[in-house]
């Protein structure tokens, strides 16, 4: 009698089969963790938190919009915890990450090269002074545009549109202001992050949607549902 062949596939796979469909929401799972064991502990304890905020929901909506390669753009980059995403998701992205804090720049760097990605580049600098090259096929700004002046909210959209290619987009993932609860939830968070003197510019979707179309990109707006009450919104343009 001739005894059948030992199985080689795990438990694991065999309950949870990975098929070519949820690869990428599997994978950005994974991503995720590879990013938080990158970082040092504080640092990696924030990244927990701003994963479970953001959640693969999110990020896969994001991930989607953005061009599966070429040069993009990420504004107010942080510790790069997304450009690490989006670089792994898609290695054919080449990322380009601005945020003013020199020390998240430095870590930014530093996550890239533990995890092994390379073609990315990260540069401390104001968003509102940007010293780089246009023609890049996505920018995204994720969580940034309420903590620039409202004021120069405005002129930057139009340097961003200026910094895309053609047929490029460009991403706001921000908070809009209603419900009021949601937004004071949020705002009340936010303080504690950036303390109670630094100005906090939230704006309703509908006014970025106008915003930008008034630049002549080609706009779409999705609110993004969380188990928490922050009023996400993902607001993506198109230059033709
Ligand atoms: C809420 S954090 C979001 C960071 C990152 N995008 C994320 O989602 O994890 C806002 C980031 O924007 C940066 N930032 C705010 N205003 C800026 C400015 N005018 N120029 C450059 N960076 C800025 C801050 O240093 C901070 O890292």
């Amino acid at each position: 009698m001739t005894t059948a062949p030992k199985s080689t596939t795990s438990l694991r796979d065999r309950l949870f089969p990975r098929r070519p469909l949820d690869a990428q929401e599997m994978f950005g799972a994974r991503a995720m963790r590879r990013i938080v064991r990158a970082l040092p502990p504080v640092e990696a304890a924030y990244a927990t938190i701003r994963f479970t905020i953001m959640r693969s929901k999110l990020l896969s909506v994001m991930d989607l919009l953005l061009p599966p390669d070429g040069r993009i753009l990420d504004l107010g980059c942080g510790f790069g915890l997304f450009a690490a995403y989006f670089a792994q998701t898609q290695p054919a992205r080449q990322i380009t990450g601005v945020d003013f804090n020199a020390k998240r720049i430095e870590m930014a760097t530093g996550v890239m090269q533990s995890l092994g990605l390379t073609g990315h580049d990260f540069i401390a600098g104001d968003v509102r002074d940007l010293h780089v090259d246009g023609g890049f096929q996505g920018i995204y700004v994720l969580d940034v545009m309420h903590h620039v002046p409202k004021e120069d909210q405005e002129k930057l959209l139009g340097t961003l549109y200026n910094l895309l290619a053609p047929g490029g987009v460009l991403i706001l993932k921000d908070i809009t202001t209603e419900p009021w609860f949601g937004l004071k939830f949020t705002e009340y968070l936010d303080r504690v992050m950036v303390g109670w003197d630094e100005p906090l510019a939230y704006r309703h979707h509908t006014e970025w949607g106008d915003m930008l179309a008034k630049l002549g990109l080609k706009t779409r707006a999705v609110r993004v549902p969380d188990v928490l009450p922050y009023p996400h919104v993902v607001i993506a343009g198109w230059k033709t």
